[in-house]
């Protein structure tokens, strides 16, 4: 009989066995992932999918992962999207039959193990996504020489897919401002002291009364933003972090929604003017200092005229905000079919400042 180890070289067993269980996890990792993509593809119930058409031209776009892992049914696109035929799919089993593979940076740039190990099919498009700014997104150099089209919230990507823009109004869509009982809120999650926009804020507060929502502040329900935000006469929409383009759900949801008027902090003025009329929002750098920026909103909430001028391309124009992540994937569809038939991105962290 074989005697077990003496209690003295117990930890030196102990230490093998961790060794060989992580190599075995290692191998079985490995064999799982090649297994998942190079298996038999399981076709979905055609009946229940509505975006999948048997006679029609379709394209098979594949999901590599669903973004940031929140999964959503793939069945249907909504309008405007519904228009061009793609079978949506997260099922690595269609890699080899898939026209495009969609890579959600987020989920990808931890290691660049996460993206295919196995040869890319013939003309199968690789398709950077990414609603993330430059600051939040590390790795780029990932993807050199390996995608084939970028979608993004900036306007110059081959797929553009903003947080909001403008659409024409309808006639009967008259807007009324909403009643306001307070002068300015401001929202804020991520707490960064060193930050510009936090900086700006501790400046701007000495001068006029400031309603922070938030971790950390008066707690603010996520429906209930736009009911809360509603009340105010303006709203902060200050960004993250300063890029092209980058102007986010702060100002197309909290602020446009709600009719309130966009104090904005982010790119220069003119990036914002390429999307909305120049009289819809007030820029920070449209002031010397905080501190006239706050005496021109106190002389604005003591002059209701002057403010209403702030909603007159309202009579024109509405505010909509994106979709969210299936119309992004069923714009990806609509575009990839009139997509150029060979393209491909060099070095995306020199594009993607
Ligand atoms: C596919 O979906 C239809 C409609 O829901 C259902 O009647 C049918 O039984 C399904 N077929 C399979 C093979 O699951
Ligand atoms: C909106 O305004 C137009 C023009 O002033 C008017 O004809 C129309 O009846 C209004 N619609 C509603 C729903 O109030
Ligand atoms: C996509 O890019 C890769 C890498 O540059 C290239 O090999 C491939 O031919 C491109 N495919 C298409 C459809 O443009």
């Amino acid at each position: 009989m074989k005697t077990g180890p003496k209690s003295s070289s117990g930890n030196y067993y102990f230490g093998i066995f961790l060794i060989q269980s992580f190599a075995a996890f290692l191998l079985f990792s490995f064999y799982r992932n090649n297994y998942t993509i190079s298996r038999a593809p399981t076709w979905p119930n055609v009946t229940n999918s509505p975006a999948y058409s048997e006679s029609e031209s379709n394209l098979v776009v594949l999901l590599w992962t669903w973004p940031f892992g929140f999964q959503f049914s793939l069945n249907e696109c909504p309008k405007p999207y519904d228009t061009h035929r793609c079978l949506l799919t997260a099922d690595r089993g269609f890699y080899n039959i898939a026209n495009a593979v969609v890579f959600h940076h987020r989920d990808v740039c931890g290691s660049k193990n996460t993206l295919p190990q196995i040869p890319r099919p013939e003309g199968q498009y690789w398709l950077w996504f990414n609603l993330e700014s430059p600051s939040h997104s590390p790795n780029l150099n990932f993807f050199d020489k390996l995608i084939n089209l970028t979608m993004s919230y900036r306007a110059d990507s081959d797929i553009f897919t903003p947080y909001g823009w403008l659409e024409q109004n309808e006639a009967t869509d008259n807007f009324t401002i909403p009643q306001k009982s307070h002068l300015a809120a401001w929202l804020v999650s991520n707490w960064n002291p060193r930050s510009r926009r936090v900086q700006f804020y501790e400046t701007l507060k000495n001068y006029i009364p400031i309603h922070v929502y938030g971790q950390f502040h008066l707690p603010l329900g996520r429906m209930d933003t736009i009911s809360v935000v509603s009340k105010y006469k303006f709203y902060f929409a200050f960004e993250k972090s300063i890029h092209t383009d980058y102007i986010t759900e702060k100002l197309w949801k909290n602020a446009l929604m709600s009719g309130s008027v966009p104090v904005v902090l982010g790119p220069p003025r003119e990036n914002y003017e390429r999307f909305l009329p120049s009289d819809a929002f007030i820029h920070v750098d449209d002031f010397p200092s905080a501190k006239e920026l706050a005496t021109y909103l106190l002389e604005l909430d003591k002059n209701d005229q002057k403010y209403q001028e702030y909603f007159q391309w309202r009579s024109k124009l509405k505010p909509v905000t994106s979709l969210g992540w299936i119309a992004n994937y069923c714009q990806a569809c609509v575009e990839l079919h009139k997509a150029p038939a060979f393209r491909t991105i060099s070095n995306l962290g020199k594009w993607f400042t």
